[in-house]
């Protein structure tokens, strides 16, 4: 058995200290030098064995002995305030396993709810890292990086404190369905949740946080990771103009090679785009991928898991979320195109019957709204990726006199043209427009409940 990295996700509520985290365990600054310390982009950074094993320190030990000792991690930043929704993988998720970053101080926030139901609806495993535990009042600051001695060390009041943040978030947990528990308190780890209490400024808790991390990815994940007969397939985050490069797509390479000679087959709104690398480039190990501290090298191939950048000119337009497909010659060039085509008609909706109109920003949160919806069994008559048109607004409009609750658009996180919004005015037709997926689903059933009263 072949395996490969696991692709790790780490998801929160903005400023929960996801990227924080990361800076710790990669000894950078990139949430320092992030535009008013935002993360904007999804990021991706690989942690080579000989960092996990420096920083779990003893703990390690154990780890080293599994059959399956995995080659280091890709771990993947992700912005709180957009859902990780393009980490998509054939209506899965990319992502192997997830941190859900939680405050210790603020517990679960909206989006904190939203990465839930996406873990949830993907079927993602993952662990609560329960942050900022530094920040809690009368917090004794001590030497050791291992938290279970951290909190031996605090007075009995701040443990019980500690404990009972714990014990809110394991509530919160289970109403969703979820068993959890204080990690050094779980006895099966298949079942329950592990909660690790950490802190991302002072580093404890990060050790025992990647060796349960790692522990759980050797123990339970060596078929998604093992790499025999697996299809070479990634995902595009992201399609620039980058000065001297052109036209690059930032990639996660999920399973499998991809050769510079090979061609890559995505997904444009209205094309599959076949074409070949004019270069791929590979940035150095615990480098972030959006703020590199070095120049990305470039590379004759790639093997996964891997985030990297693919230089195309061909790639204008290439659709955030898309699967990219390696192929090696002209049947599997046709093939994958076929695949591609047929995932694209799966993802985008466009129907005569009587449903919602649907406009996204990628097609990772299209995927997931429609999912959320179909649940919910709310039709949908038109879902696709662009602003918000006159003629959807016209659409919801001819809707709207078979339904007047179908008859209204939702749009998630893009603009609304003012001729669009004119006509919704002068039509009487309800846009709902949000940036948090449930909330726009909430928002609608709310509405419908109440014009319905
Ligand atoms: P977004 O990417 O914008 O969603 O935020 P994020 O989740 O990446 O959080 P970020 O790392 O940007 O941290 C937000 C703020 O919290 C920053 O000011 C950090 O310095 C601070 N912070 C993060 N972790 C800790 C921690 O463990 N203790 C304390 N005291 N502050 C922290
Ligand atoms: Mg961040
Ligand atoms: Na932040």
């Amino acid at each position: 058995m072949q395996i490969r990295q696991p692709i790790v996700a780490v998801l929160g509520h903005v400023d929960s200290g996801k990227t924080s985290l990361l800076d710790r365990i990669r000894g950078t600054g990139v949430q320092g030098r992030e535009a008013g310390g935002i993360t904007q982009h999804i990021g991706a950074s690989f942690l080579p064995t000989e960092t996990i094993k420096e920083m779990c320190g003893p703990l390690y030990k154990k780890l080293e002995q599994s059959e399956n000792k995995v080659p280091g991690i890709l771990v993947i930043d992700t912005p709180g305030h957009e859902v990780f929704t393009n980490l998509r993988s054939r209506g899965g998720s990319a992502a192997d396993i997830a941190i859900l970053v939680v405050d210790v101080n603020r517990g679960f926030q909206p989006q904190t709810n939203e990465s839930l139901k996406i873990l949830q609806s993907r079927k993602v495993p993952f662990v609560v890292a329960l942050n900022k535990c530094d920040q809690i009042s009368g917090w004794r600051k001590s030497e050791t990086p291992f938290i279970t001695q951290a909190i031996k060390e605090q007075d009995a009041s701040i443990q019980t404190d500690l404990d009972q943040k714990i014990y809110d978030v394991v509530g919160t947990l289970s109403i969703l369905g979820y068993k959890s528990e204080a990690f050094y308190r779980v006895e099966d780890f298949k079942s329950e949740i592990a909660i690790v209490p950490i802190s991302a400024r002072s580093g404890v808790g990060v050790p025992e946080l990647l060796s349960v991390l790692v522990g759980l990815t050797q123990q339970y994940l060596q078929k998604r990771l093992d790499q025999d007969e697996k299809e070479p397939r990634g995902i595009v985050l992201e399609v620039k103009d980058e000065v001297g490069l052109g036209q690059t797509a930032n990639v996660i390479l999920i399973d499998g090679s991809i050769k510079k000679e090979n061609s890559i087959v995505v997904a444009k709104r209205d094309a599959v785009i076949v074409t070949k690398p004019k270069a791929l480039l590979l940035p150095k190990p615990l480098d972030e991928m959006r703020d590199p501290r070095d120049k990305f090298k470039p590379v004759p191939q790639i093997d996964a898991a891997a985030g990297f950048k693919i230089a195309s000119p061909e790639l204008e337009g290439v659709l955030p979320g898309s699967t990219l497909y390696v192929a090696k010659n002209t049947e599997e060039i046709a093939k994958y195109t076929k695949l591609i085509e047929s995932e694209m008609k799966s993802v985008f909706v466009d129907t005569e019957t009587n449903g919602v109109v649907l406009k996204c920003d990628t097609i990772g949160s299209l995927e997931a709204i429609v999912e959320m919806l179909k649940r919910s069994q709310v039709p949908v008559a038109k879902a696709d990726i662009g602003p918000v048109t006159r003629h959807d607004v016209i659409e919801a409009k001819a809707i709207k006199e078979n339904d007047r609750h179908l008859g209204i658009v939702l749009a998630f996180n893009v603009k609304i043209l003012p001729d669009a919004k004119e006509e919704s005015e002068t039509s009487h037709i309800k846009l709902f427009e949000d940036k948090v997926i449930y909330s726009l689903i909430d928002n609608y059933n709310a509405w419908v409940e109440e014009d319905s009263a």
